[in-house]
């Protein structure tokens, strides 16, 4: 995957219009969809779990989109195959949220979905250099996770290039948090194919527009 794709965040979007949200920047071009799930655990928010991803897979797949999960749970090996079935296209955990990243990997893959995993800002990239070859995607958190509308935390820049230098050229490498049309160049720049945007695009008034105008920056 070496193209850049903009995946905007659904957790920034209205809730109570989700569908015709995730339509709007499907029409807008975006092939990615991001769902946040957090658990109250590993991040203090509770968001939202398989029956979300499940209610939005027909839409997204029937348009040729992608849903991309990103777990922010505490032992998420014991929930990937759940969100597998409901429909998600890759699945990411955090190395911090288990013991058994390399276990949380192969059964993702097992359950049929692309495998990913996630560090914090405080975590180093190396830890994925032990899991590279079961990696389809790896994904370098920009702030702190949990919230979106957070500031880009401007070490991740030489983070990113890190883990592009780090893993193998199949597997790509996703940025998420504090990505806009100011920070989207140099994201791209420093070696990410997969931009996550939540606030930027659906905190906007018109998020297909905002979709094109990071698409642009990015370079996608
Ligand atoms: C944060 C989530 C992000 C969030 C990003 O914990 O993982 O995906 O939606 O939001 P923004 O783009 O507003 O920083
Ligand atoms: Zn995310």
């Amino acid at each position: 995957l070496s193209a850049i794709r903009i995946a905007p965040s659904i957790l920034s979007a209205d809730f109570a219009r989700l569908g015709a949200q995730v339509s709007e920047v499907i029409a807008a071009g975006a092939r990615v969809i991001h769902v946040d799930v957090m658990d109250g655990h590993f991040v203090p928010p509770i968001t939202m779990g398989p029956i979300v991803v499940s209610a939005l897979a027909d839409e997204v797949h029937a348009a040729g989109a992608l849903l991309d999960v990103h777990l922010m749970i505490e032992r998420p090996e014991r929930q990937v195959a759940e969100f597998a079935k409901a429909g998600a296209d890759s699945i990411t955990v955090h190395a911090e949220a288990t013991p058994h990243l390399n276990y949380a990997l192969g059964a993702i893959k097992e359950a049929g979905a692309n495998a990913a995993a996630a560090v914090n800002p405080g975590t180093p990239a190396s830890v994925l250099g032990e899991v590279g070859d079961l990696l389809d995607m790896a994904l370098c958190m920009s702030v702190n996770p949990g919230w979106g509308g957070q500031p880009f935390l401007s070490s991740s820049l030489d983070k990113l290039a890190r883990l592009r230098a780090l893993l193998p050229a199949s597997a790509a490498i996703e940025v998420d948090g504090g990505v806009d049309v100011r920070t989207a160049g140099a994201c791209a720049r420093h070696g990410a194919n997969v931009l996550v945007a939540g606030s930027a695009i659906f905190g906007q008034a018109d998020p297909a527009a905002a979709y094109a105008a990071i698409a642009q920056a990015a370079g996608a």
